[in-house]
């Protein structure tokens, strides 16, 4: 079976439902960002601050090609992974990909309240930069098989969601 690789903004809920979506379908999961922190033994905002967001993207670079070896696995990504075309590229190539989204004003609340985002941090207009990194990255996220918006939706109903459609498509059978 093929992986399910989740790609989105920050603050769309790739965690959440990749945990929920590989409980349901008996799947493993893995998060490129968990990966890359411990396989650095250091967090996120300690390795931007330490190496700089470069030596972050080729973690996330090697943690996209190692996730996309495995098999029946749902694969969270980070927000940037679609900056890089062969990240996408590999990952597509060992399953299906869905694009989470959410509107500026959810992803603005929901990014408020951790402080776990180093590209989120320390700005004078946070809610217009976080309008400009959407508005930059919108046609990456587009290469997604399927789309959902979150706003609204618990994390149960997007993994509903999600479901209906790789029935739908014939990659689960009912
Ligand atoms: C980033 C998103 C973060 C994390 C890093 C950079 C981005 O992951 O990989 O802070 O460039 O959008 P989440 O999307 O899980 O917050």
């Amino acid at each position: 079976m093929k992986n399910i690789v989740l790609i989105g903004f920050m603050g769309t809920g790739k965690t959440s439902v990749g945990k929920l979506l590989a409980n349901r379908l008996g799947y493993g999961f893995v998060d490129t960002d968990a990966k890359i922190e411990e396989e650095a033994g250091r967090s996120i905002p300690e390795i931007f601050a330490s190496y700089g967001e470069k030596y972050f993207r080729d973690r996330e670079t090697e943690a996209a090609r190692e996730a996309a070896r495995l098999q029946n696995t749902v694969i969270s990504t980070g927000g940037g992974i679609v900056l890089r075309g062969e990240n996408l590229r590999q990952l597509r190539q060992s399953g299906v990909v869905i694009g989470l989204t959410a509107s500026l004003d959810i992803i603005v609340e929901r990014t408020e309240r951790s402080d776990e985002r180093p590209l989120l941090e320390n700005l004078k207009d946070r809610r217009e930069a976080v309008r400009a990194l959407m508005e930059q990255r919108r046609g990456l996220y587009k290469q997604a098989d399927y789309t959902v918006d979150t706003g609204g939706l618990s994390p149960l109903q997007v993994v509903e969601d999600i479901l209906d459609y790789l029935k739908k498509k014939g990659d689960l059978r009912a």
